[in-house]
């Protein structure tokens, strides 16, 4: 009769020890653990471009491109070599070959569908506008204009940064 007694006071310790335990476990994981993904509060609240990898990776980098185009024409005009102005607005023009928004990138990117209209028609306007630099300092036109167009070209940058973000998806 001990023995049985002992056993099931055993058996009754175990299952409240065994109740227990995983609650404390369970706890204690979700005290650790971060949130899960659909709780994280998004800061940034500029329109999501819905870009996969290799859609964003080009979008980067003709970015970047931007960048550079911007930073030569500001140099040549700074130096008053038209032929770096020219030559720097021209990788960023609509023949640059990083650029998204020509028909064949288009399409081959599949962008689109995800590239709002608003989005290609400024990012077009971009380029287009840093082909006119290159045809002004080609055609020796004032550096103050073509420094003109850089300013007003720029405000597209500004623009669209402040609407647009890409995350990482
Ligand atoms: C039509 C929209 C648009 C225009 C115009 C535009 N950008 Fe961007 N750019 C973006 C977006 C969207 C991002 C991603 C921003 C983010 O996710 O925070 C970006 C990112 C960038 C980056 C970061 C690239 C990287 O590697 O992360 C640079 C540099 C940049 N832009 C430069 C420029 C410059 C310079 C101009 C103007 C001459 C310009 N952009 C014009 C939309 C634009």
């Amino acid at each position: 009769m001990k023995q049985i007694y002992a056993g099931a006071f055993a058996i009754g310790l175990f299952g409240v020890l065994g109740a227990c335990a995983p609650q404390t476990t369970k706890e204690a994981a979700a005290k650790a653990s971060p949130a899960p993904a659909q709780e994280v509060v998004r800061l940034d609240e500029r329109e999501i471009l819905p870009l996969n990898q290799m859609q964003r990776q080009h979008v980067l980098d003709e970015m970047r491109g931007l960048l550079i185009a911007t930073q030569g024409v500001v140099e040549g005009l700074a130096r008053d070599d038209m032929e770096m102005v020219a030559e720097a607005a021209k990788a960023a023009s609509m023949r640059g070959r990083g650029t998204v928004e020509r028909p064949n990138n288009m399409k081959r990117l599949r962008m689109g569908q995800v590239l709002p209209p608003e989005f290609r028609q400024m990012g077009r306007a971009t380029h287009e506008a840093f082909g006119e630099m290159a045809q002004m300092a080609a055609d020796g036109k004032p550096a103050k204009d073509i420094q003109l167009k850089l300013v007003d070209t720029m405000n597209n940058c500004v623009v669209c940064h402040a609407a647009y973000q890409i995350p990482n998806p």
